[in-house]
């Protein structure tokens, strides 16, 4: 590799936060010129020791070099000027404003010779030299999250940004607009800048990465050139141990059907149909893979399963009892469990414990209480029980949920949603942005409901998690169902050709 020079040095950096190490002595250099994967487990410290690198948090000890200059950061805007973006994984946008308000908004340059025309002319200028389709005059809340992704992009490039940090980027995009931000990546880097990129996707690495640094619980393993280490080194790297993963799903017991949908339609939002005359069926033992882009109908079909949502004609039953347009607490008291994709907006409540947190859905039974009265007792005993079979790592059960790390929320959710052996489980995304080893457990969960015999539905974006989990494959194309395929007799080109609106027989035919 050309030996570019050294842009950042994050030298012995410290960050403590109550009962954690969250950094532990890190060093961490940047050079101009290459793509930098930060790997590592959930609650490893990549997140704080980037927030400490953009300013966001102040480290207890260390010290940071930009160009060979001591810098110390007091806020983001001390570390933008220094030429260092970060792009959060919960975007920054105002939505009501256009992209190059949004743009101009909290930048110093902004003055009484601003002219928006001006800024618009440069942003068109930048988002076409570096490929990221954006619209200057565009309302922010017109565009999708990859787009949003986009602005946050040009933002920074706006700003004069040298660095850019991306913490799981990924994870919002589909794969088409995956390939297209690392189109976007090479890019920059070809003209110098630095890219900081976290991920837990191996192929991710393998595929842009130029170097790799691993965090293990807050200490810094190794800095390697990606040409020189294989994906299993670099799990081994982040577990300290010899990974073996490769749970699977089994024959199993296909039993009696839970779940049956008939000539299901919904309205989605404005005027279009989100769920056109879906009818499907999963029985006890069963695992169903949904797959489809987004904008198709995914979370739609979810929401009208657990009464989120309401059907506008067409039948679902769950262990033949009619569960449409009931609300979502009828339903999980009829056992359907819903594990939804955004873990802090609709799963878990963010400023709570994990006590609150894990008792939420079952206050109203007698174990914990009488009526209102919540037995503080009971109700601890009882997150604790499930803290500990669930492996959910936390520093005190009485902590707010929001300071754990995405892995160890993930597990406090299933831990709520399965804890009552549901008859139905309804998973959207469950091993988005979690490490090999947490998507690992979230899979095997999946697998013990299934073989306890539970109808699960996953709706997921990650092929290979589908063949590895489910026992058929359905794919959403605006809004109906394309097909519904054994697993053994399905492809990863066909069903990627499905998610693109080819039917199932035009796909066999070629
Ligand atoms: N603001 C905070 N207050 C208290 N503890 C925190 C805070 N932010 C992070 N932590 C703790 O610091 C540790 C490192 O967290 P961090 O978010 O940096 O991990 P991560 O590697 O980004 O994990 P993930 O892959 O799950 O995003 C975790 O134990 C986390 O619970
Ligand atoms: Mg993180």
């Amino acid at each position: 590799m050309k030996q570019e020079k050294t842009l950042i040095e994050m030298v012995n950096i410290t960050k403590r936060f109550p009962g954690v190490v969250a950094n532990d002595c890190v060093n961490f250099d940047v050079r101009a010129g290459e793509v930098h994967a930060l790997l590592g487990e959930n609650g490893s410290g990549k997140s704080t020791l980037m927030s400490i690198l953009s300013g966001l948090y102040k480290p207890n000890d260390g010290r940071i070099f930009v160009d060979g200059q001591e810098v110390v950061f007091k806020n983001p805007r001390d570390a933008i000027e220094a030429g260092i973006g970060m792009v959060h994984q919960h975007f920054k946008l105002v939505d009501t404003f256009t992209v190059a308000e949004n743009v101009v908004l909290g930048s110093k340059k902004l003055g009484f010779f601003l002219r928006m025309d001006n800024v618009e002319k440069k942003l068109a200028r930048l988002s076409e030299s570096y490929g990221l389709g954006v619209n200057p005059s565009a309302k922010v809340w017109q565009l999708s999250v990859g787009e949003r992704q986009r602005v946050e992009i040009v933002k920074m490039l706006y700003r004069g940004s040298r660095v850019l940090i991306l913490d799981e980027p990924t994870a919002v995009l589909t794969p088409q607009e995956a390939r297209e931000l690392f189109a976007t990546l090479k890019k920059m880097t070809a003209r110098g800048h630095a890219v900081i990129l976290i991920t837990h996707k191996m192929q991710e690495v393998m595929e842009v990465a130029d170097r790799v640094t691993v965090l293990r619980r807050g200490k810094s393993v190794a800095t390697i050139n990606r040409s020189e280490v294989t994906p299993r080194d670099l799990a081994n790297l982040m577990m300290g141990q010899d990974f073996v993963g490769g749970v699977k799903r089994e024959k199993g017991n296909i039993g009696r059907t839970v779940l049956e949908m008939t000539g299901v339609n919904a309205e989605g939002e404005g005027h279009r149909p989100s769920l056109n005359n879906i009818s499907l069926s999963i029985a006890s033992g069963e695992i169903m893979g949904i797959v489809g882009v987004a904008g198709n109908g995914r979370r739609e079909l979810a929401e009208v399963i657990v009464g989120m949502r309401k059907i506008s004609s067409g039948r679902i039953r769950v262990d033949g009892k009619d569960t449409a347009n009931k609300s979502p607490r009828e339903l999980i008291d009829m056992g359907v469990s819903y594990i939804p994709d955004d873990r802090l907006g609709t799963g878990l409540v963010p400023s709570l414990d994990a006590v609150d947190n894990l008792i939420m859905k079952s206050y109203k039974k007698p174990a914990l209480g009488k009526g209102l009265f919540i037995n503080l007792g009971r109700a601890r005993a009882y997150a604790e029980k499930l803290v500990d079979e669930f492996g959910v790592k936390l520093t005190s059960i009485h902590a707010p949920v929001s300071l754990l790390s995405g892995g160890n929320q993930q597990r406090l959710l299933l831990a709520r949603e399965l804890a009552e052996n549901p008859r139905l489980v309804v998973a959207v995304f469950p091993s988005r942005g979690l490490d090999i080893a947490a998507a690992e457990a979230v899979h095997k969960l999946l697998l013990e409901q299934a073989s306890r015999g539970a109808a699960v539905m996953l709706i997921s974006e990650d092929l290979d998690e589908i063949f590895k989990l489910c026992h058929r494959v359905g794919v959403l194309y605006k809004g109906c169902l394309m097909g519904d395929i054994p697993i053994e007799e399905a492809s990863a080109e066909q069903i990627g050709l499905m998610m693109l609106g080819a039917s199932k027989s035009e796909v066999k035919a070629s």
